[in-house]
């Protein structure tokens, strides 16, 4: 017996599931998805297969031919869930498992009509990663059982769905007013990459490979936005290889999403906060993208090797900025991630275990152990790889590792294996397992700079003095620009200098929500109250954790703005994600007046 993966049941002597067949009615009232998943095993077998769910109630399982297959639902464990364990008759080809998730299934996102842009119908959208796909379907919920899928979804009229499969045909559903979409994912994929999402949806084409699909409301400025994506695919492909994946669709989702982006195959997820209106957000699409190769073909064995996912994608995506627009703007986007870079190494400490690459999470759930860390301190690793080595010989090296593990699931010391093997002594020569095993940032991470941002750094510093930077240089500040002028303000400043910044920037009104969360989060240290407004509006209209965090921490360091962070919190949290409504509760729990638990 086997059990490779610290968060799954799953177990490698035991048979293995290959295809998926699902078939769901989705049905809005219940918030609950009703039907069968059938897994197609690899060849006949019999015995246990144990398999992960959470919060899911098994109705019946039985073979091909329906015969019943005897199971048992283990005890619910904190961060697992419970093991389904199966006992294949000798000879099972497939097993057949009649199921209903439950209301409060964590991969999924019950939205009422009052939380979409058209405000009529109800949407549903589910994140899987990193361990919810068990909340969907039973399966072995781990990175190394890759399976092949087909869907059957029943929506009701007028709703659509999408998921991270290509379309496969629709037609009328069994029950009246309802639709079926059926979807065909042809190529193995690990679990955490099942996605679907139900709603009023509509799509404009915006490249020969891409579409972009959104609610009707917001579909023509999505399109308007994400129109450069054909040029990065073809950049990507020039980079690392043929896309794989036939299509790169992205959806839109409503501004509850938890994250900025999901690289769900042939179907990106993506939060509305993206919609500047002047593209200047588009490196998510990037980083969505990139993972087509870094996370989707070559894909970690399971969460201790996660930055094998993030620290790949993140010097991907930048790779790509480069290619697109150049290396000043590439310096400006290194220079904003070295400070979440900073603000994870702080949140955890700079010895804390959760620092070094490759992590040891037994009992730790993967949604604690996210940050920065693996993103950034990963995405450095990869660059210092791509210094020593030499560029043209590291970019020969990553269309390998990518020909050579396509398709797989891999290990941080799998990954070392072929490391050494094509490039030896390179890994000694960076240090490598300091940067993988050690906590912090070694001494010899990369540094990126140039004569802009050091320009903008210095402004930033003068202005503690009263040093205003002139009213015409800051209207020619890119929106990169500005966000690295505002990361390096001081956190807290006073209500003359917040008057100046907000008029001179024109921050609350702006749309890029970067820099519309960079400063409402000065202006809440502040308690600078004429943001409270503003402040308050995308607490309540968006999940995206990413600005949560940042957004109701500031607002602990005064008394009248905790007051404001519990009360919008109270008002918000209900149409929070879980997800968002977990991390925005652990900050608040942690203000200095909180009652002692
Ligand atoms: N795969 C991640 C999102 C994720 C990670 C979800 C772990 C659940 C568990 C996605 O590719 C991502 O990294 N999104 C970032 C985008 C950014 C780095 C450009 C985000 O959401 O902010
Ligand atoms: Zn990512």
């Amino acid at each position: 017996m086997a059990r490779l993966d610290p968060h799954s049941h799953a177990d490698s002597s035991q048979p293995r599931p290959r295809h998926l067949r699902l078939r769901l009615s989705v049905d809005f009232e219940a918030r609950q998805l009703e039907g069968t998943a059938v897994l197609e095993l690899e060849a006949p077998s019999g015995g246990p297969l144990d398999l992960d769910t959470k919060e899911l109630e098994v109705l019946e399982a039985t073979t091909a031919s329906g015969a019943p297959v005897p199971f048992a639902l283990g005890a619910d464990e904190p961060v697992l869930g419970r093991r389904l364990r199966l006992s294949l008759p000798e000879g099972t080809r497939e097993v057949r498992l009649r199921y209903r998730t439950s209301k409060d299934a964590p991969a999924l996102q019950w939205l009422s009509p009052e939380q979409t842009a058209g405000g009529s119908h109800p949407f549903l959208f589910s994140q899987c990663q990193a361990i919810h796909a068990r909340s969907l379907a039973p399966l072995p919920d781990t990175p190394r059982g890759r399976l092949t899928y087909e869907a059957e979804l029943e929506v009701p009229e007028p709703l659509r769905a999408v998921m991270s499969a290509g379309p496969a045909g629709e037609g009328p559903g069994a029950r009246p007013g309802t639709r079926v979409l059926r979807f065909a994912m042809p190529q193995p994929i690990p679990p955490y990459l099942l996605a679907l999402a139900v709603g009023r949806m509509e799509s404009r084409e915006i490249g020969p490979r891409s579409r972009v699909f959104a609610e009707p409301e917001t579909v023509d400025a999505a399109a308007h936005e994400f129109a450069e994506t054909e040029a990065m695919i073809a950049q990507a492909e020039r980079l690392f290889g043929p896309y794989e994946w036939d299509r790169y669709d992205m959806l839109v989702l409503p501004p509850s999403f938890p994250y900025g982006g999901m690289e769900n195959p042939r179907m990106t997820f993506l939060t509305p906060t993206l919609l500047a209106g002047d593209r200047s957000l588009v490196d998510v699409v990037a980083h969505e993208l990139a993972h087509s190769w870094t996370g989707n073909l070559v894909t970690n064995a399971d969460m201790e090797h996660f930055w094998l996912n993030e620290g790949f994608t993140v010097w991907a995506e930048r790779r790509l900025l480069e290619a697109l627009h150049g290396e000043g703007a590439t310096v400006l986007a290194w220079a904003i991630g070295e400070k979440a870079l900073e603000e994870s190494m702080d949140r955890f400490g700079k010895g804390s275990p959760l620092t070094r690459l490759r992590t040891e999470l037994a009992a730790t759930d993967p949604d604690d152990a996210f940050s920065s860390i693996p993103y950034e301190k990963g995405a450095r690793f990869v660059a210092l790889l791509e210094r020593t080595a030499g560029r043209a010989r590291f970019d020969r090296f990553m269309r390998e590792y990518i020909a050579r593990f396509r398709f797989t699931s891999i290990t941080t010391e799998e990954f070392l294996t072929f490391l050494e093997e094509r490039l030896p002594g390179l890994a000694a020569d960076v240090g490598a397992r300091a940067w993988l095993y050690e906590p912090g940032l070694p001494e010899n991470a990369p540094s990126f700079r140039s004569a802009r941002l050091d320009g903008l750094v210095a402004v930033a510093a003068a202005f503690p003095r009263g040093d205003r930077p002139a009213p015409a240089a800051v209207a020619g500040w890119s929106p990169a620009e500005t966000l690295v002028y505002l990361q390096n303000l001081p956190r807290e400043i006073d209500r003359d200098g917040c008057a100046w910044l907000d008029n001179a920037l024109g921050l609350t009104g702006r749309g890029n929500h970067e820099i519309l969360v960079e400063w409402l989060t000065v202006a809440a240290g502040s308690d600078y109250e004429p943001a409270f407004p503003r402040l308050r509006e995308v607490l309540l209209r968006v999940g995206r954790m990413k600005y949560l965090r940042p957004l109701y921490g500031a607002l602990g360091r005064h008394p009248r703005t905790r007051a404001l962070a519990r009360a919008v919190f109270a008002e918000a949290s209900p149409r929070y994600h879980q997800l968002s409504r977990r991390v925005a509760a652990t900050v608040i729990e942690k203000y200095s007046d909180a009652p002692a638990s």
